[in-house]
């Protein structure tokens, strides 16, 4: 294990927390949503239970784990949506160099770690560092957790066309913030208000409208695209977003939310109770950057990011502090976000 490794393996999910608390206000806008995102889609904590499993597969069983989890499985595309992205291949080679020093001290804290580097890789692409900071804190976090071999074996390329490629950050923030129009007469218009759901900025066709107040996820299932050939999760009738209950009850069709998440109605008991069940995030926020998308409802238009994965880890996470374990069955007697409205 390199220096690196061993300083990046003392730290575990809390000190990441606080690593990434103390960056937060110097992250660019553009990246701060999606850099919590990503570090939403990608626990520390998940890949500890797996490390630690006398039986990974029995344990992907028991939390009912779909799709893929494991970031040495995707360590080039985890995070495209992030706008730093763009600077992967720098963030990639800064972080492997380190890696690959003998030399390194490991005397400064892990925020600071993150800050210097991300000066270095900003440094070689003439940007802001502030751009920069979000995609080297996912560079050390997919090391921690891809170990350097699996970090070093891919190309380290950016996937984006041209003319995504090209978009600055105030072109992003100003199209995350747009709502659509709704016409000449659109001030007449209430229920019948139709709002665009983007759930891939980097391709203009990953995109689908919904009415004022629909579910996303119902919304997405009128999209009939075969979708399904992306992601094994999809089926050809539900659109691009994997769904399975649709009524808060098994967490398939969790999202991260870039940009509108104001826009989307205050999560409802029902999904607020499951959530600590499954383990996507703790938060007792009204409009939290992790929704289930067959309960949050749409009053604007967004941006969201479909995670590659999906299960019920809050269980595991649950047994290892000792807590009492939330049931399906206690989430089940909530309302959903229909019966609420109704
Ligand atoms: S589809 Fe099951 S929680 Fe949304």
């Amino acid at each position: 294990m390199t220096p690196l490794e061993a300083f990046l393996n003392e730290h575990d999910e809390r000190a990441w927390g606080e690593a990434l608390a103390e960056l937060a206000p110097s992250i660019h806008e553009v990246d701060g949503a999606a850099t919590q995102i990503w570090f939403s889609f990608f626990p520390l904590a998940l890949l500890r239970a797996f490390e630690h499993a006398e039986d990974p597969e029995k344990l992907a069983g028991e939390l009912l784990m779909q799709g893929k989890w494991l970031l040495k499985d995707q360590v080039d595309s985890s995070h495209t949506f992030l706008y730093g992205h763009r600077f992967w291949p720098e963030a990639k080679r800064e972080v492997g160099a380190l890696a690959e020093s003998q030399t390194m001290r490991a005397e400064g804290s892990l925020a600071t770690l993150i800050r210097e580097t991300a000066g270095r890789v900003a440094a070689s692409r003439k940007v802001e560092p502030s751009l920069a900071l979000g995609i080297t804190a996912a560079a050390l976090m997919t090391l921690r957790q891809a170990g350097l071999e699996a970090f070093s074996r891919t190309p380290g390329e950016v996937l984006l066309d041209s003319k995504h490629l090209k978009k600055s950050p105030a072109e992003i923030l100003r199209e995350r913030a747009r709502d659509d129009s709704q016409g000449l007469f659109g001030f007449l218009r209430t229920t019948d208000k139709r709002w665009t759901v983007v759930w891939d900025e980097n391709r203009d066709e990953r995109r689908f409208p919904v009415t004022h107040t629909q579910e996303i996820a119902s919304g997405a299932a009128e999209d009939k695209r075969p979708w399904h050939e992306l992601d094994a999760r999809c089926t050809p009738e539900e659109g691009p977003i994997p769904v399975q209950c649709r009524s808060a009850s098994c967490g398939t069709c969790w999202v991260g939310v870039l940009g509108g998440a104001e826009k989307l109605a205050p999560v409802a008991p029902r999904e607020r109770k499951l959530m600590p069940l499954l383990g996507y995030v703790e938060t007792d926020e009204a409009q939290p950057l992790i929704r289930l998308s067959c309960q949050a409802r749409a009053e604007g238009a967004v941006s969201i990011v479909i995670p590659p994965w999906n299960g019920f880890y809050g269980k595991y996470l649950k047994r290892q502090r000792g807590e009492a374990t939330v049931t399906a069955d206690d989430v089940s007697s909530e309302p959903t976000a229909d019966e609420a409205q109704a």
